[in-house]
C-alpha cells in the first residue's frame, strides 16, 4: 500500500535529516518503498553531497531530482544506507532481491556504517522463507546451481526474461523456510557460479522503520 510506503519514507527522512551535511554521501537502495523515499528527498536536495545507488532505476530517479549519483569507488564508507526488504525477521536478517538488485544492494550495504530498513509490517516475520529467496547466478551456471539447490531442499525457479544490472540471471528458491539464515547465506555463496544470494544475515539492518496502521514503529535489534 502506497500510503504505508510514504509514511515509512517520511520517517526515514526525519531519521537521516540531522546527520546530513554538505559532504554526506547517502547509500540508496531499490524498490517501490525506496522510490517513495527518493521522492521524499526532494526538499533536501543541496543539503548533502550526493548518493550511491544500488540500481540503475534508483540512479535515474535520483538524477531526475538533481541529486548527484556517485560511483561507490570514489565514495569511501557511507554513513547511512536506506533500503527496503522483501522479508525481515526479529534479528533483522532479511530476504532481498525481489526487485533483482540484490548484488549491488549487498555491496552498498557492506560499505555503509548504518543500514536503515524501511518496510510495511506485512514484511516483518518470525522466520524467513515465505518469500522466495533470490539468487543471482552467472548465466552458464544456472542449471548447475539449480541442481545444487534441489539437493539443499529448495524448489528453484528461473526468473525468465530478467537480466540483472550486472548482466546475470536470477533463480528464486521456493518451498523451504530458512532455519539458519547466517549459515545458509554462507553455504549458498560457496557454490561456484553464485554471485550473491538474497539473504542479508551477516550484514542485517541496524534500524527498522516499520509501517503499520496509523503509525511507524522504530525498532532496533
Ligand atoms: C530489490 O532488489 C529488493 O531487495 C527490494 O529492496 C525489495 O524487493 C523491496 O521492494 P519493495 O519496496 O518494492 O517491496
Amino acid at each position: 500500500p502506497t500510503a504505508l510506503k510514504q509514511a515509512v519514507a517520511a520517517a526515514a527522512i526525519e531519521e537521516i535529516r540531522p546527520h546530513l551535511d554538505r559532504r554526506t554521501i547517502l547509500g540508496v537502495g531499490s524498490g517501490s518503498t525506496v522510490n517513495c523515499f527518493i521522492a521524499a528527498l526532494a526538499p533536501l536536495v543541496g543539503e548533502f553531497a550526493g548518493a550511491v545507488a544500488s540500481s540503475e532505476e534508483s540512479a535515474q530517479q535520483l538524477r531526475a531530482l538533481g541529486i548527484e549519483v556517485i560511483d561507490l569507488n570514489s565514495a569511501g564508507t557511507l554513513p547511512l544506507y536506506i533500503d527496503g526488504a522483501d522479508e525481515i525477521d526479529h534479528d533483522f536478517a532479511m530476504i532481498k532481491g525481489g526487485g533483482a538488485a540484490l548484488t549491488r544492494e549487498k555491496i552498498v550495504a557492506a560499505c555503509s556504517a548504518r543500514f536503515i530498513c524501511i518496510a510495511d509490517s506485512s514484511k516483518y516475520v518470525a522466520q524467513l522463507g515465505g518469500f522466495p529467496l533470490p539468487v543471482e547466478v552467472i548465466p552458464m551456471a544456472r542449471s548447475w546451481v539449480s541442481r545444487e539447490m534441489v539437493r539443499m531442499g529448495f524448489s528453484p525457479v528461473y526468473r525468465q526474461g530478467v537480466v540483472t544490472d550486472n548482466g546475470n540471471q536470477l533463480i528464486d528458491l521456493h518451498d523451504r523456510m530458512l532455519d539458519n539464515p547466517r549459515e545458509l547465506e554462507t553455504a549458498i555463496n560457496q557454490i561456484p557460479g553464485v554471485v550473491t544470494n538474497g539473504i542479508f544475515a551477516h550484514r542485517g539492518a541496524d534500524l527498522l522503520l516499520l509501517g503499520g496502521d496509523n503509525r511507524v514503529e522504530r525498532l532496533s535489534p
